[in-house]
């Protein structure tokens, strides 16, 4: 996980955690996160911890200097997490565009994290890709390295939304990039975009098809937010673009949800869709998973998040401030914060009631118990027993907010 900057305490310099946090972080799955921040340009609408070439120094900031240092914050890992070590559940190379790195470092970045945490049977590894990245050969040596799947950057199949986003591939390409990853053995995930300034309704069911024909394991399906500080929100205010809208933003969800149920996916996570495979009843991203259920994991990289134990602690931002802080065998970690028994309830109740599992409501304090009667004749949540729990209905869905809103009481 890499975003944006927050507030928080100063993170100590020599990266120790409180002995009760990582006694804490001995529970749930423990995932491993690698952000590797280069992209070969930066498309208009992304705020990600992300650089381009033109962005760097070219002070040893860059993607050459950057398996070594991804390195040594592991070993600083290792050293920090020391009893509640253990092997990892998942591992997750996001970006940025993780396949600029050659194969054989994020090979040998994989092979650091088994040698150092360790890895469970069957552990889930993804790869993130844009897909001008991605070659049949680049495919299986990453399959030979003990990836598991590749979650490809697909957005839209129309040309001029494309261009909107800025997005370097050829939509044309697509299908032949989904099949090598296939004939690797990847499981493949494609993430879409929603609700771009210009992309019409037809636009969208014409992505929606085009995708669906690809027959991918995973769906992930965003409403686009137009982010301030990017080139598109200056665009958009220079009124050289149109904005987002909420009801348009509402019927492509709806859309996507009605082609990817007829098509036999199921939604597990509001925007994240899984069909059935012969691995699992669901094909989910047990990693992304692990952020919505309280789960642990060490974030390496710029900008990159961690949690351990309640704790949660982020990176510099910028490359060259990361190298700076490994090299001098500081850790990279920039601030951090003990997350409150109420700011823990909060998050559980906002993450929680986005999966298809639902909020369950032992655990729910006496506002959220409140609240539930109305949920449920406003057709915005369904109790369902066993346990006893509420899950969004699709209307829920769209008013995803409103329901967290009342169920915090607020
Ligand atoms: C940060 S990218 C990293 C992977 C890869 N570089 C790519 O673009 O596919 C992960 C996902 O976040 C999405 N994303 C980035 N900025 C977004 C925004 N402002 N609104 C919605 N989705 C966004 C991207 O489109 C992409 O699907
Ligand atoms: S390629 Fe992905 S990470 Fe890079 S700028 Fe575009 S959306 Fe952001």
């Amino acid at each position: 996980m890499a975003g944006s900057e927050l507030a928080g305490e100063i993170a100590p310099r020599d990266s120790r955690i409180p002995e009760e946090a990582a006694q804490a972080g001995r529970c749930g799955p423990f995932g491993v996160y690698v952000h590797v921040p280069f992209c070969r340009v930066r498309c208009g609408y992304c705020d990600f911890t992300t650089y381009a070439p033109g962005d760097l120094t070219g002070y040893g900031d860059d993607l050459a200097a950057y398996p070594s240092l991804a390195a040594a914050e592991l070993d600083l890992a290792v050293g920090v997490l020391q009893g509640s070590l253990r092997p990892a559940d998942t591992v997750f190379f996001g970006g940025g565009t993780p396949t600029l790195l050659p194969s054989a470092q994020l090979r040998g970045l994989l092979e650091g994290i088994r040698e150092r945490f360790g890895l469970v049977e069957g552990a889930e590894i993804t790869v993130e890709a844009n897909p001008d990245t991605v070659t049949g050969e680049l495919a299986d040596q990453l399959a030979e390295a003990g990836v598991t799947r590749v979650s490809l950057g697909v957005q839209s199949v129309v040309p001029t939304v494309l261009s909107v986003l800025e997005r370097t591939h050829d939509p044309a390409q697509v299908p032949a990039t989904v099949q090598a990853v296939r004939s690797a053995g990847l499981e493949v995930s494609v993430d879409l975009i929603y609700g771009t300034p210009g992309e019409s309704h037809q636009d969208w069911a014409a992505t929606l098809d085009a995708a669906l024909a690809l027959e991918p394991d995973h769906v992930s399906a965003y409403a686009l937010v137009i982010e301030e500080g990017t080139s598109m929100a200056r665009r958009v205010r220079r009124g050289e673009l149109p904005g987002t809208d909420e009801d348009t933003q509402a019927r492509r969800y709806e859309m996507a949800d009605e082609a990817l149920a007829a098509a036999g996916y199921a939604w597990y996570e509001l925007s994240n869709w899984a069909r059935p495979t012969a691995r699992a009843s669901l094909a989910t991203c047990r990693h992304n998973l692990g952020y919505w259920g309280g789960g642990q994991w060490w974030g390496v990289g710029p900008g990159a998040h961690s949690h351990v134990g309640g704790l949660r602690w982020w990176n510099v931002r910028h490359p060259r401030a990361y190298a700076e802080r490994l090299r001098a065998g500081e850790s990279p970690a920039q601030a951090r914060e003990r997350l409150t028994p109420e700011q823990q309830y909060d998050e559980w109740v906002l993450l929680g009631i986005r999966l298809a599992d639902g909020l369950p409501l032992a655990g729910v304090h006496e506002a959220g118990l409140a609240a539930v009667p109305s949920l449920c004749a406003d057709g915005l949540v369904q109790r369902v027993g066993d346990p006893d729990r509420v899950i969004l209905t699709r209307q829920g869905r769209l008013l995803a907010d409103l329901v967290t809103r009342r169920l915090l009481g607020w």
